[in-house]
């Protein structure tokens, strides 16, 4: 892969994301050459470090969050290619201070903003002041944008002042996951889906975003969002509008997002008429997973008793288009669940008429389930002859499985961070969020606020180590379906 020189500025270099992830993804592509060797990493902070001291920090974090053991020369190029800076993010006249590490009349300058999104108005204004804002600077924003419509327009309006659209780079970290982009290629490169893709074949379909993890030290963060503006107005929805789309003439950048914004568009909007029937919110409560006593929502570290925040939620969702007409999406997602399992599941619609009635009185219908992580794979359910002379033509339910690790060998599947610094490096947009794309699933998620508002229920409980509330399984019953288990 061709690889260009960038100077790739990473504001909040110190704080738990770059740690976590952008460090650790910056660590990986070095090691496998894709960072050009003229390549400069910026990091910017408040803290007052020498240059030494620094790396030694990032050498420390490094060793902490790869997830491997760190191998020399790797990381003393990476190491190299550092240079720290102190700036106040609200003092303008600080960010002289990147003058001269940073070059963007010649070279490519992201900026990735890791800060609270109350800090992105500033960071904006900051560089521009400094003049480093021309043609060929990136500016990344990191979730959460807003939390409802009015707030994520004025973070956009902010970031417009400076910005054109063009250089804008919303980052939802699903869109860089291998088996999320595996979604175009199963529906897009293989006949047998890109027909049985609608009302005529498909009955219904189910997401689940399961995490195992609780909120642990993340409550203040967490108790101010709630698990819809957490998960779903992101990662649910990215997933929701792939699963959903028209075929896209191309894979460049409009021709993608275009399609998933219509998607957003044909969405029912939920009321407080309807919420009862179409949404569950739950909170977990004590409870056990994996055989280990964990502590509820309301007991975790920072947590008060009196809080509402829903760390779970199921809704039926409607899409209001002629391919999905009569087809419910049914979304689930939460904290504190049973194991860590997302997957997608297409629900084909029963056979009009069974011939085998005399030895199978029903049958049931096809499922494809594509499992998103862990253990990614795509595996069909299916009816099967099962051998042998006697019983006549008895049936049995079989699984077509494709293991990913086992089709393709156990080698390393890449991060989304990975996948996603690398393509802003190069200046594509397409797996980044377009600013209607983004407003356009506030907006519906903001009926769904609202609605909760009006009729001001508290979220149900369901122990910590379960599949959610009771309601959640009573929202599939109510339409004779049932989750996938
Ligand atoms: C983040 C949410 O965006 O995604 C977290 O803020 C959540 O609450 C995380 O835990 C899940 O990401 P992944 O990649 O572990 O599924």
């Amino acid at each position: 892969m061709e690889t260009i020189p960038c100077d790739f500025t990473i504001f909040g270099v110190l704080g738990d994301l770059s740690q976590r992830n952008l460090l650790p993804s910056l660590y990986q592509l070095e090691k496998a050459d894709l960072l050009h060797p003229e390549t400069r990493v910026i990091g910017v902070a408040r803290h007052d470090l020498s240059q030494e001291a620094f790396i030694e920090e990032i050498r420390g974090k490094l060793q902490a969050f790869v997830r491997e053991p760190l191998e020399t020369e790797p990381t003393e190029r990476l190491l190299a290619k550092m240079r720290y800076v102190l700036v106040n993010l609200d003092v303008p006249e600080e960010y002289k201070r990147l003058v001269g590490l940073v070059d963007p009349q010649q070279r490519v300058l992201v900026s990735y903003l890791s800060v609270a999104p109350t800090l992105f108005g500033a960071i904006c204004t900051g560089l521009e002041q400094a003049g480093l804002v021309t043609p060929n600077t990136r500016v990344v924003l990191e979730k959460p944008i807003g939390r409802n419509l009015a707030t994520s327009q004025e973070i956009n309006d902010l970031v417009a002042r400076v910005f054109s659209e063009r250089q804008v780079y919303r980052i939802d970290h699903y869109l860089g996951k291998e088996t999320v982009m595996n979604l175009l290629a199963l529906r897009f490169a293989n006949s047998i889906f890109t027909t049985n893709w609608d009302h005529n074949t498909i009955d219904h379909v189910q997401i689940t975003v399961a995490e195992e993890v609780g909120i642990g030290s993340r409550w203040g963060y967490f108790d101010q969002a709630g698990q819809l503006r957490d998960m779903v107005q992101n990662h649910l929805m990215q997933i929701l509008t792939l699963v959903a789309m028209e075929p896209p003439v191309n894979l460049h950048d409009d021709s993608l997002r275009n399609e998933k914004l219509k998607v957003l568009k044909a969405l029912r909007p939920i009321t407080a008429k309807n919420i009862d029937k179409r949404v569950v919110r739950g909170q977990y409560g004590p409870g056990f997973i994996k055989g280990k006593a964990v502590p509820g929502y309301l007991e975790e570290h920072g947590g008060h008793p009196a809080s509402s925040t829903e760390t779970f939620v199921a809704i039926r969702v409607d899409i209001d288009n002629w391919r999905w007409a009569g087809v419910p999406f049914y979304l689930r997602t939460g904290k504190a669940m049973a194991c860590k399992r997302s997957e997608v599941v297409i629900n084909y619609k029963p056979l009009p008429h069974n011939i085998f009635f005399n030895s199978s009185r029903s049958l049931p219908a096809n499922k494809l389930i594509i499992r998103l992580q862990p253990d990614e794979g795509v595996e069909i359910e299916m009816l099967n002859k099962v051998p042998g002379l006697s019983d006549g033509l008895r049936l049995q339910r079989t699984m077509l499985d494709l293991s990913f690790s086992e089709a393709f060998g156990k080698e390393r599947i890449a991060g989304a961070y990975e996948r996603l610094i690398l393509e802003v490096m190069q200046g594509k947009q397409a797996l980044f969020i377009c600013r209607e794309e983004v407003e356009s699933s506030w907006h519906w998620i903001d009926s769904i606020q609202a609605a909760w508002a009006k009729t001001n229920e508290p979220p149900k409980p369901y122990p910590a180590g379960s599949w959610g509330p009771v309601a959640s399984v009573a929202l599939l019953a109510r339409d004779e379906r049932e989750w996938e288990e």
